[in-house]
């Protein structure tokens, strides 16, 4: 088995299509990580049985705090985390006990438009105003700043043609749908490489 702790905080549809891709598979998610205990991703989480943590600063009724989520973690043994629409910054704490197993998937080509309030339609009204010509998804390893870790993989769009922000975000979220399942294949199969300043995906 190859676990996933996957972290959300709204719509869901990449959870959703990690657990549509890997229904058949050794890969499974064994937990569902947020901040927003009523958003969508956590009904489809219940939905699928999976089970669900709330993560907060402090430890209340609710939630637990990150000291405790290491633990939980640990306990689940989890191979691989994957931020997937998470909108809270991952402590520092918590990043340094899994040193090159956070994962994070960022509607744009890095690194340009990323960094802190770069997230959901702001990112796509920016690359929109921007006037380039292509844009697409990218899967980056989580360090300390907002999307500036290394990145593990990308898939590029042609936005010449489109007449509006939400046309981006569409064609995007198609493509993120393939290539995080993709890049979380390409780690259960121990097929990233970090060599120096770069990540590689071996065939
Ligand atoms: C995606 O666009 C992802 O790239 C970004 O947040 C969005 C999450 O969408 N980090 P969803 O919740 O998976 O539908």
């Amino acid at each position: 088995m190859f676990n996933l702790a996957v972290f959300v905080s709204g719509r869901g549809s990449n959870l959703e299509s990690i657990l549509n891709y890997f229904s058949e598979s050794s890969i499974t998610v064994k937990v569902v990580i947020s901040n927003k205990p009523d958003c969508y991703a956590v009904k489809l989480a219940a939905e699928n049985n999976i089970e669900c943590i709330f993560v907060g600063k402090a430890e209340t009724p609710k939630f637990i705090d990150f000291e405790r989520l290491i633990e939980k973690l640990k306990i689940l043994k989890i191979d691989l985390i994957v931020l997937a629409g998470y909108l809270k910054k991952i402590p520092d704490e918590f990043i340094d006990q899994f040193p090159n197993k956070i994962i994070n998937i960022h509607p744009a080509l890095l690194p340009s438009f990323g960094g802190k309030g770069m997230y959901g339609a702001n990112v796509h009204k920016a690359v929109f105003n921007s006037s380039a010509k292509v844009s697409g998804a990218t899967v980056h390893f989580v360090n300390s700043s907002y999307d500036e870790g290394k990145i593990i993989a990308q898939r590029v769009i042609d936005i010449s043609k489109v007449r509006s922000p939400e046309e981006i975000a569409e064609k995007v979220l198609k493509i993120e749908h393939e290539l995080l399942p993709f890049v979380i294949k390409k780690f259960e199969e121990g097929k990233v490489q970090l060599l120096g300043s770069r990540v590689y995906l071996k065939n």
